[in-house]
């Protein structure tokens, strides 16, 4: 396909403004500061630090509460913005800088109901910016050096209003009419909760890693244990987000020439090819340090564990966090349809996609069941071949 064909192709697409940008990959990014750190401290960081008090665990729930409360405020400057640039969209034309005022976000919250809607869109982006608020203030309570002795129950708090922040704002103001929009609204929130819990848990153990040099004797065998853990949440988040993403990418995408032919189309796979970067690194922890990991704890080799656990692993991970802020950076361009560019039909939910998309469940199940068996295997192998 030549540049002029090319041109011809994604005529119809629009590059979004700069405003749009911002709000949306910064939207995003608060959001996995506050579901992704707050998931994986449940998930990962306390039920590791609870197994035998460890000693370090003044100093990681420490850096966990300074990390929480910070984002606490990504995500409440995150979300006035989005929140502008939602009364920017509407209306039509009105600069961005207006849609930041206070009054035309109030207009905006306030506005009456669509006909045939059962509620307001304005109320529905009132209570999630009203459980936003809430969010965000949990979260902040953690720089008060007296709130940090409650780190588990404020973070068990701040998990749940974190999730509804975006489940309120998928609430469809007009009922949907068929089971296609259901099974949309549902698999996008998977989408978003699992690339978001994805994301924000490698963020945050980089950011506790980087408290290595305060840590003690046992910070190599904390680490490891750590490190598998987030293994085994961040190996869901893959398959839950490339099931719902398939789909999303179903529903925009009617054939995989489009993927290079059509502008919403490229931007797909430039996230693609970021994402595939990262699920390269996610394989190379699962099936190359985290077997040298076992092996090292096995020899009790302290040197070692330290040096995989908290200098090699962390490296690969910032590796991870770059691609996945630019997965984020990328999203606001994947924006219209490739199906409506390439004038292709709509995509038609039938028996036949139910059918493809539980296989292609079952496949991936399959696939990752594998790599958490190879990756025993190949560690048995190790210490196995460890020398007598
Ligand atoms: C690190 C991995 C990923 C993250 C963090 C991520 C995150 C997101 C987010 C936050 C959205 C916006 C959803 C919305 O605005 O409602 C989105 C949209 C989308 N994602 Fe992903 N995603 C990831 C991987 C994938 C994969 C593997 C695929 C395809 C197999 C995919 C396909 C899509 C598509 C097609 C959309 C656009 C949907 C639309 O046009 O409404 N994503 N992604």
């Amino acid at each position: 396909m030549n540049t002029a064909s090319l041109a011809a192709a994604t005529a119809d697409y629009t590059v979004p403004q700069l405003w749009r940008i911002l709000a949306k990959t910064g939207y995003f990014l608060g959001l996995s500061g506050a579901i992704g750190a707050t998931v994986t401290y449940a998930t990962t960081v306390r039920p590791a630090l609870r197994e035998g008090e460890r000693e370090d665990g003044g100093v990681l729930r420490g850096r966990v509460a300074a990390f929480l409360a910070w984002s606490g405020v990504a995500l409440l400057v995150a979300g006035y913005f989005q929140l502008a640039a939602r009364v920017a969209r509407v209306g039509k034309g009105m600069p961005f800088g207006d849609a930041l005022a206070p009054s035309a976000l109030w207009d905006f919250l306030r506005a009456p109901a669509a006909k045939g809607a059962w509620i307001a869109q304005g109320t529905v982006y009132l209570v999630q910016n009203l459980v936003l608020l809430v969010t965000a203030a949990t979260l902040m309570a953690l720089f008060a050096p007296a709130a940090r002795r409650h780190l588990d129950r404020i973070a068990l708090t701040a998990l749940p209003l974190a999730l509804a922040v975006t489940f309120v704002a998928a609430v469809p103001a007009v009922r949907p009419p068929d089971v296609d929009t259901w099974l949309n609204l549902v698999l996008d929130q998977a989408h978003i909760v699992s690339g978001t819990v994805w994301l924000g848990g490698l963020v945050l153990l980089v950011a506790l890693a980087g408290t290595r040099r305060r840590l003690g004797e046992g910070a190599g065998l904390l680490w490891a244990d750590l490190w598998r853990r987030f293994g085994l949440v961040a190996m869901v988040c893959v398959a839950v987000v490339t099931v719902s993403g398939l789909w999303l990418s179903w529903r925009h995408v009617a054939a995989v020439s489009q993927l290079w032919t059509t502008g919403y189309g490229i931007a797909l796979l430039v996230k693609l090819l970021l994402v595939a970067g990262l699920v390269a690194a996610g394989a190379f922890n699962q099936l190359w340090l985290m077997p040298r990991i076992v092996r090292a704890r096995s020899a009790d080799d302290t040197a070692s564990l330290v040096h995989l656990t908290l200098r090699h692993f962390p490296k690969v991970v910032w590796g991870e966090v770059v691609l996945g802020v630019a997965v984020l950076a990328v999203l606001p361009f994947i924006a219209g349809s490739s199906r409506a560019e390439a004038g292709s039909p709509k995509a038609v939910f039938s028996g036949s996609v139910l059918g493809a998309g539980v296989a292609l469940v079952a496949a991936l199940a399959l696939s990752l069941y594998a790599t958490v068996k190879a990756s025993d295997i190949l560690a048995r192998r190790t210490v196995g071949a460890r020398p007598a």
